[in-house]
């Protein structure tokens, strides 16, 4: 028995009590496309007039798990920041910032490291997947990725975590570290139980040429994806040369079942233009893509073209992203302070 921590409290510990709150990141490693926009981008906008308080940080600390470039990682950053902005994030009301700027995430990191187990973090797929046949040689930050993904989040006492369904499992993670924490330091409520938010028909956007793979950033074909640096025309192009295959348009969901290529440009549409498939259905059910592609191709352009334009200019424009990124990173700062100064009183850690 290597595990001397307190045994879990048998009777159900009291809630979290304290307030809404709602935080995502987004890693700063390279480009970002059509499937980062609608998995992630288009609904962190969505959700920063919901009440609660967003807080959107771009997570640095945790792309050098594998190695960077430095003068790379800072305009990674900032690439980042500027799809934030470029998406309809507004600084007045959502807390954006870069990770690195606040330290509490690595010093409840620590803490959380000693919070978890190694069983735990054995189980995470991503790890795996991340490290593949050459896991000695993977850094150890990459093996508690994890971890500091749970700091990130329970820093801020979030209470909903916008992610794609690839997160799921680090946010049980999360939850885990939570309970264990309250657990062991008779601290019942202290960090709150986070729910992932995974909605939607844009939280997995399949690639262009292959309906099967995600879109993904490390598909060696650009054809595959719609980059938010994409200009108009190369939107368009991209949108008609994508796969798809010979058939009409089914009227039903179920229709789209064994068409992997269909059931992905009708979730595209879906998603762009904020409705169901089954009402881009109902109205191109019977089409043909000679006519729907064209309409998609409108669709992306109209809705996409304003967005990668704006990117094109806060790139263009460092200070504007820096200036966003320094008011937030001081608010996210008040935020976690008093959060981590509480966490390490009740770990026992010396006052002064
Ligand atoms: P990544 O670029 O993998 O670090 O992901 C950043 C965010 O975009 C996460 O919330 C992912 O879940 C989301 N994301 C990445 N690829 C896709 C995709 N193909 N479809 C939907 N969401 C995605
Ligand atoms: N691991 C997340 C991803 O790859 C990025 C991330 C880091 C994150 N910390 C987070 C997402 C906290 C949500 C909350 O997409």
């Amino acid at each position: 028995m290597t595990d001397q921590t307190p045994a879990p409290v048998a009777p159900a510990a009291p809630a979290y009590a304290g307030p809404r709150r709602i935080l995502s990141g987004i890693q700063a490693s390279g480009a970002l496309h059509l499937g980062n926009y609608l998995g992630a981008l288009k609904r962190f906008t969505e959700l920063q007039d919901t009440g609660a308080p967003l807080f959107v940080f771009v997570a640095d600390m945790h792309a050098i798990t594998v190695w960077q470039d430095p003068e790379k990682l800072t305009a990674q950053t900032r690439e980042i920041a500027a799809a934030y902005l470029a998406a309809g994030l507004d600084p007045a009301k959502a807390t954006i910032f870069p990770q690195s700027a606040v330290p509490a995430h690595a010093e409840l990191a620590w803490i959380f490291n000693c919070v978890a187990r190694l069983g735990w973090l054995d189980r995470m797929t991503q790890f795996k997947e991340k490290s593949g046949k050459h896991k000695e040689r993977s850094s150890v930050g990459l093996y508690t990725y994890p971890v500091l993904q749970a700091a990130d989040i329970l820093l801020y006492k979030a209470t909903e975590v916008p992610v794609g369904e690839d997160q799921k499992q680090h946010l049980e993670l999360t939850r885990d570290i939570a309970a264990k924490f309250n657990n062991d330091f008779g601290a019942p409520g202290f960090f709150p139980q986070p729910e992932p938010l995974i909605q939607g028909p844009g939280t997995r956007v399949m690639s262009l040429r292959d309906g099967s793979a995600k879109m993904s950033k490390s598909d060696p074909s650009d054809l595959s994806r719609i980059n938010l640096t994409d200009d108009a025309d190369t939107i368009a192009a991209k949108i008609k040369k994508a796969k798809s295959d010979m058939d009409v348009l089914p009227d039903t969901v179920e229709g789209l079942d064994g068409r992997p290529e269909a059931k992905n440009l009708v979730a595209i549409y879906a998603a762009l233009s904020d409705t169901t498939r089954e009402a881009v259905l109902a109205e191109f059910g019977g089409q043909g893509f000679g006519s729907f592609k064209p309409k998609l191709a409108e669709l992306a352009v109209t809705s996409m073209a304003p967005v990668t334009a704006e990117m094109r200019r806060l790139m263009a424009d460092p200070a504007e992203i820096d200036r966003a990124l320094a008011v937030g990173a001081e608010r996210a700062r008040e935020v976690a302070q008093p959060v981590v100064d509480e966490v390490k009183k009740i770990v026992g850690f010396w006052q002064g």
